[in-house]
This record gives structure tokens, sequence and C-alpha cells, in this order.
């Protein structure tokens, strides 16, 4: 029997295109809904008539509105790419007030009209402090069912070690973005392993250079998204809505077994890490719901970078809510 069509709200839906292809599987219809502010409407009409234009089998309707109400009412995934933009040179912070007050409007549409059960990911920036005020804001949504994006961050650093030994992307797995999607934001290969003819090896011995895994591998993942910026003028569009299918994918379907993706998520003290912050772990999926990967042994270089990152989103925290008194 066909199944009924899930209805997916993607914010900012006329600035990063989202691809509507098979997200949620490749027997799953969907409904899209976009929002927009007004002046990007004629954009939004206009991405609508590519959606149509496209053909998608799976694309059973699109709503493309400016109206807040509209767009939330009834949706079981959300998307949340809308906001103010960060534009080269500005900081992650800078934007924080105006996304602050946006997120708030749209977290209460959310909570009034989107169905029981939503699942949000948000995406603008900053992602993670965005997603801890759309939670305080919907507080019917169950706190897992709100995540940030890290997964653009491990994409990224699969993609870097790929280049770096000249392997297929897809035989790099496991490893980790913890904490914020920020420059502060630690990616781990400590456990990632590579698939050989000869077996699973663990990156670090094939890479074997351990100055450049603890340097500048960091650096550029940590400062990907400033990189493209300063190429683009404008923040990653591609490899971000790839990388947001991604997410949503294998928190509905499930990770293959054996491998763990990054998500930023309501932080329950694992790792030390402070409680009531939205950071981001190791998560494996299952069933719709994803679960913290425990156990894995932390080095002192990694704890403290765990800490800082932490630090960086205890103080984004405070500033938020400075902006919402
Ligand atoms: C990215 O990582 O590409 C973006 O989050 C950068 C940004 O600030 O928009």
């Amino acid at each position: 029997m066909a199944k009924e069509p899930v209805r997916v709200l993607v914010t900012g839906a006329a600035v990063k295109r989202f691809e509507a292809g098979i997200m949620l599987g490749a027997d799953q219809p969907v409904i899209l809904h976009m929002l927009d502010i007004p002046p990007a409407a004629e954009a939004l009409n206009g991405v609508k008539m590519e959606l149509v234009d496209a053909a998608f089998p799976l694309l059973k309707g699109v709503v493309a509105t400016t109206d807040v109400v509209e767009a939330c009412t009834g949706v079981n995934v959300a998307v949340m790419v809308g906001g103010f933009p960060r534009k080269e040179g500005m900081e992650r912070k800078d934007v924080m007030s105006k996304n602050v007050s946006i997120y708030k409007s749209q977290a209460s549409a959310l909570e009034k009209h989107a169905a029981a059960n939503c699942k949000v990911l948000v995406v603008a920036n900053p992602a993670n402090t965005n997603a801890l005020i759309l939670k305080e804001f919907a507080p019917s949504i169950p706190e897992k069912n709100i995540t940030c994006l890290t997964r653009l961050d491990h994409n990224r650093a699969l993609g870097q070690i790929s280049e770096r030994l000249n392997v297929q992307v897809s035989d790099v797995k496991n490893v980790i973005i913890w904490g914020n999607h920020s420059s502060t934001q630690y990616p781990d290969v400590n456990h990632a392993t590579v698939r050989t003819p000869a077996g699973e090896k663990p990156v670090r011995e094939l890479v074997a250079d351990d100055k450049w895994l603890n340097s500048e591998f960091i650096t550029t993942v940590q400062q990907r998204g400033a990189a493209i910026i300063k190429a683009r003028k404008f923040s990653s569009a591609l490899s971000a809505a790839s990388s947001a299918c991604d997410h949503i994918r294998d928190w509905v379907l499930g990770t293959p077994e054996g491998t763990w993706v990054s998500m930023g998520v309501y932080s329950d003290g694992s790792y030390n890490v402070p409680s009531g912050l939205i950071y981001s772990f190791p998560v494996t999926c299952k069933n719709g719901e994803w679960s913290i990967v425990q156990g894995l042994s932390i080095d002192e270089l990694s704890r403290k970078k765990l800490d800082l990152t932490a630090q960086e989103l205890s103080e984004e925290k405070d500033l938020a809510y400075s902006c919402l008194s």
C-alpha cells in the first residue's frame, strides 16, 4: 500500500535550495512546505515552479508561503534554514540577537501548529543556540526531537581524510564532530577507520602524521564554512542542503550497523558535557530515535577541546538569553 505523504517544512526556502528527492526513503511521498520572508516571495514562487518542473515522483505537493502559521501547520519534519545570514567578516555571535527573535516566533508557530512528534533540524546559525531557543519556546515538542546540523562538519571531516589518503569517502567512517557548529568545534578522528582490502584500519595509522591530524586537519574543518563564504561570497549551499538530507534520512531511517554520525542534540551530561546545551555528539539512530554512542575513550587533548567548545556554547546560551530579556 502506498505510504501517506509526510509534510516537510523548509524555512528560508528561497535562499538555500533543498533537495526534495529521497530524503525520507525511496517510497516515502513528501509534501514540501516552504516558508520565506515577504521580500523573497517572488523568488520563493520561482523555486516552487522549479520543483514542479523537476517532476520529482515523490513530491506530492508544495506549499510556498510567507505565512508562518500556514507553513507550520501539520508538518512532521521541520528543517529550519531561514535566519539572518552571516556575511563575510561577521562572527556568528553578531547575528545572535536577530536570530533569537526569529527562532522564538517560529518555535511558537511549530508549538501550536506542527504535528505531534515533529522532528526539527536547525541549520541556520548560530545553529546550536537557535535550536536551544526553539526548544525553549516549543515546550510540547519532545526535547529529543530538536537537533541542529553538524553533519556538514562531519561530512567535511570525511572529505578531508578521503582526499588526504586518496580513498573513497564512503570507505571512511566514524569521525566525530564534538560541540558547536562553529570554529571551536572539535573534529576528532581518534575512533575513525578506513575500509581497506585488508580490513578496517584506524585513520591515525593510515595517515601516520599526528601533527597534521592534530592541527591542519582540525583547523581546515573548523574554518571550512568561513573559507566557503570567502570564496563564494555566500555561505555553503549544496553541501549544507545535502548534509541536512543526510541528517534527516539517518535519523528517520537509521544509521548503518557499526557506523555513527554527528548530530547536535540536547546534552544529557554524556562525556561530562554540561546538560542543557545543544552539543554535537556521535550518535547512532534506530526506529526514528538517536542515541549518543557511549564509552569512547577521550584523551587529554580531546578533553580540552570538548570543554572549550562547551564553554563557547555556554557563553552563547547566556548571550541568547540576554537578547530575550
Ligand atoms: C557553514 O558551515 O558552511 C555555514 O554554517 C557557515 C555560515 O556561517 O553560514
